[in-house]
């Protein structure tokens, strides 16, 4: 897809990070936007941010926890632009720092559940919400999802198993529509170390599934860990490299997207070999 002026892109998550620098990225090519986040206050800031660069807004607060939810953000998406041209599912949580080196009987089941909510089941949502109704409109498009390089490489977390999940997916709807010889195509970006308010994400913790395991106070050697690796997003890459990817990897057609840092990249490297080698996992 090489043509974005005048045409429709929905983006959950839109409300920060990622989701807002791809929203101002596809609104400097001239695109109307659908935008769906939980959190109002930074959604409305969004859209007012995003309307005054001369393109059709429209906001929804959203819990892609919730089908019915994605299901009338659509709804209304279609009732207003009729169509829609780029989808793009990446809203996301990450609990903390050192749950993301929590073992899986560490954390609690609450732990999976809100992560798998939102980043694997929200993901699949927005797919069954929109594919459907842009195939039918017949129109040219582009889905992509929003993963990780937690999504290619291994460790028994709710955020890794959940950003597989959504690798897989992927690819597999990316195959579905070839096989159809659908006008829609399909990608899935793979960040590597973003500098955004993802290891904030509890802000956005449901209440009835509690707080994240402070599996750092369980083991201490969680706690430099976690340390590490805030300061290592700090450093990361801002979202609006993450954004610029996401464009290019549309208009040229590229399933992965991998705005990710060399040392990062290599441990995908080591993986995909060793599992061609039926070597065991290398060691962190
Ligand atoms: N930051 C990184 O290093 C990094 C790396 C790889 C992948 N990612 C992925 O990128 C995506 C965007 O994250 P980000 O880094 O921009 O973080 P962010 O926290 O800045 O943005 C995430 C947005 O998603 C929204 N959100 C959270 N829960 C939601 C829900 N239930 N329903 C609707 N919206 C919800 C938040 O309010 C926020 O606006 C996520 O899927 C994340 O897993 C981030």
């Amino acid at each position: 897809m090489r043509d974005f002026k005048d045409r429709v892109a929905v983006i959950t998550g839109a409300g920060s990070g990622i989701g807002l620098a791809t929203a101002h990225r596809l609104a400097d090519e001239g695109m109307h936007l659908a935008l769906a986040d939980i959190e109002s206050g930074a959604l409305a800031a969004a859209e007012k941010a995003l309307r005054a660069k001369g393109v059709d807004v429209l906001a929804r607060r959203t819990d892609v926890m919730s089908e019915d939810a994605v299901n009338e953000f659509a709804d209304a998406t279609f009732d207003r632009f009729g169509t829609v041209h780029v989808l793009f599912n990446n809203a996301g949580v990450a609990a903390t720092a050192a749950t993301l080196r929590a073992r899986a009987w560490e954390g609690s089941l609450a732990d999976w559940e809100w992560t798998m909510g939102v980043n694997f089941m929200g993901v699949l949502y927005g797919v069954r919400a929109f594919v459907p109704r842009m195939l039918a409109n017949g129109d040219e498009g582009h889905i992509v999802n929003t993963a990780s390089i937690a999504g290619l490489v291994s460790a028994a977390n709710p955020y890794n198993v959940s950003k597989h999940g959504v690798v897989c997916l992927t690819e597999g709807i990316y195959l579905d529509l070839r096989e159809m010889g659908a006008a829609l195509s399909a990608s899935v970006v793979c960040p590597g170390l973003i500098n955004t308010k993802i290891l904030d994400a509890e802000r956005n913790r449901p209440s009835d599934l509690g707080r994240a395991t402070d599996v750092a106070s369980l083991r201490s050697d969680l706690r430099q860990f976690a340390a590490g690796f805030e300061a290592a997003l700090k450093a990361g890459y801002g979202p609006e490299v993450v954004a610029d990817h996401v464009l290019d990897g549309i208009v040229e057609d590229r399933f992965y997207i991998l705005p990710a840092q060399p040392e990062i990249l290599a441990r995908v490297d080591d993986r995909f070999q060793g599992v061609l080698d039926r070597r065991n996992p290398t060691p962190r």
